[in-house]
């Protein structure tokens, strides 16, 4: 019996538990392969690509690395401590490698792109070096290394979405999936090496995405999360009609699958969400009220340097944009970075105000990491202290939790329609499953079945959780 195994480590959102998918049979295999994930939700969600190309070219999986025969880990480079922890990890496989020469250890993902040869080079360990868009090529340099050669392929595409490939589910409940609508990203923010290690942007064509989202509707699903670097320039073009699809068609679309179909996405980017897309929301109540924003910071000297391209009134008329369109109880979160190059007390002091002026109800918060090769890395200097750094950071988390508590605090006494995602983490006795506006809620079990909506009468919360119970007069 082969099975596949994902470990999800994630770093920049809540995916943080190991996803371990079920097994597959087949006596006739190649070899079998471990793999691992880090890093953000398309890197998962490539994963699930990566498994199916590997399954549709006679390879196993297992997820049990000891009896493996090719260990790859999908990668992060966005900051420094996610490429540390790859390396780590690389050493831990050292005793297996020595026990048994011939596995296979592979490298696939940003860290991968950013490094390439470099990797084979210096962590002597590594096998075989894939990027993003090198995947269809996994089988091919498996056999390579069969050969008794190292294998790279770090060739970024123009084209590349993988769109005819139907992933294999990991990262999934069973009620909530991954959809990859395009690749790469074309912004340039000084900071970030995504635009390095996955290349220009592409938009996947319409067609596979809206037959991906029909299928895994048929499949029991009820909840799809679009994914790209920067959703909202979304562009495809009809070859014979002509017709572009621009993101808010692309959501209208999709939401016009099953109004049961829960649609969510990420992520946005403050200088290219139009109103469109927020009336889009609007119109259908199964695209669901939350949207995440990053800000990267609430200085508009820091946003010049780091060529965010908007000012802090921009985000902030974006943010009056949101809650006129969709109302105060939209979800709205953010990304921040503190300590970028030459941030000084005042522009800290910008960050605090701009989130005492929004009231976020989530976020994700970062220490300016340098990355080589990045614009940022070429032309300033990473001269904020570690320590002022951290402690900056510390003040935008304590300040971000206090408001995730007011925000929570204001649905106490409202009924919310609950998608049920599974147990409790810390009872079987109660379920938990998301708000419209992305808001995690536990309450006791009924007769309701996983995948299914219930209503629930929130009665109190933490600053990361609603708790509630049922409301049976309404359901
Ligand atoms: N240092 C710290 N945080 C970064 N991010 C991107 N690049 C860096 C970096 N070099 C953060 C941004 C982005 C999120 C995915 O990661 O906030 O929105
Ligand atoms: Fe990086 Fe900016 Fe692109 Fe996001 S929009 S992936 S931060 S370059």
């Amino acid at each position: 019996m082969q099975e596949l195994n994902i470990l999800a480590k994630s770093t920049s959102d809540n995916l943080d538990l190991p996803r371990i998918s079920s097994d597959t049979n087949d006596s006739f295999l190649l070899g079998k392969v471990y793999i691992e994930s880090y890093g953000c939700q398309m890197n998962f969600a490539d994963s699930e690509v990566v498994t199916a190309i590997l399954i549709n070219n006679g390879y196993g999986t297992t997820s049990n690395i000891q009896e493996a025969d090719s260990i790859l880990l999908n990668t992060c480079a966005i900051r420094d401590n996610a490429e540390q922890k790859i390396r780590h990890r690389l050493q831990t496989f050292k005793a297996i490698k020595s026990k048994n020469p011939k596995v296979v250890i592979g490298i696939l993902g940003c860290m991968a792109e950013r490094l390439k040869t470099k990797l084979i080079e210096e962590e002597k360990l590594v096998d075989l070096v894939a990027g993003p868009d090198s995947y269809r090529d996994l089988p091919n340099l498996l056999g390579q290394i069969e050969n008794g050669q190292k294998a790279i392929n770090v060739f970024l595409s123009k084209e590349e979405t993988y769109g005819d490939i139907e992933p294999v589910r990991l990262h999934s409940n069973g009620v909530s999936a991954f959809v990859s609508i395009m690749r790469g990203c074309d912004n340039m923010c000084s900071f970030c090496v995504v635009p390095f290690t996955r290349g220009r942007e592409r938009s996947r064509d319409l067609d596979s995405i809206l037959d991906e989202c029909q299928k895994l509707y048929e499949k029991g699903f009820r909840e799809i999360n679009l994914l790209g670097q920067n959703v909202d320039s979304y562009r495809w073009e009809n070859p014979s009609t002509k017709e572009l699809i621009t993101f808010d068609k692309l959501i209208s679309l999709t939401a016009q699958i099953h109004t049961d179909l829960r649609i969510r996405f990420s992520t946005s980017h403050p200088k290219d969400i139009t109103n469109e897309v927020l009336y889009a929301m609007k119109k259908h109540s199964n695209i669901c009220k939350n949207i995440h924003l990053p800000a990267q910071s609430g200085s508009n000297r820091i946003l010049d340097k780091m060529n965010r391209t908007y000012t802090r009134e921009w985000y902030l008329d974006r943010i009056r944009a949101i809650r006129e369109i969709l109302g105060n109880d939209c979800g709205i979160s953010h990304d921040i970075i503190a300590g970028f190059c030459s941030e000084d007390d005042q522009d800290h002091q910008d960050t605090l105000s701009l989130l005492n002026e929004v009231i976020f109800d989530f976020g994700y918060m970062f220490t300016y990491s340098e990355r080589p090769g990045t614009p940022a890395a070429k032309k300033y200097t990473d001269n904020v202290p570690l320590e002022v750094k951290s402690k900056r950071l510390q003040e935008i988390i304590d300040l971000q939790r206090k408001h995730s508590g007011i925000r929570n605090e204001q649905m106490i006494n409202s009924i919310q329609k609950v998608l049920v995602e599974g147990n409790s983490k810390k009872s079987n006795q109660h379920h938990f499953g998301k708000t419209d506006n992305n808001k995690i809620v536990v309450f006791e079990k009924g007769s309701e079945k996983v995948g299914s909506y219930v209503d629930v009468k929130i009665t109190a919360c933490t600053t990361g959780t609603l708790l509630g119970h049922l409301n049976l007069t309404n359901t």
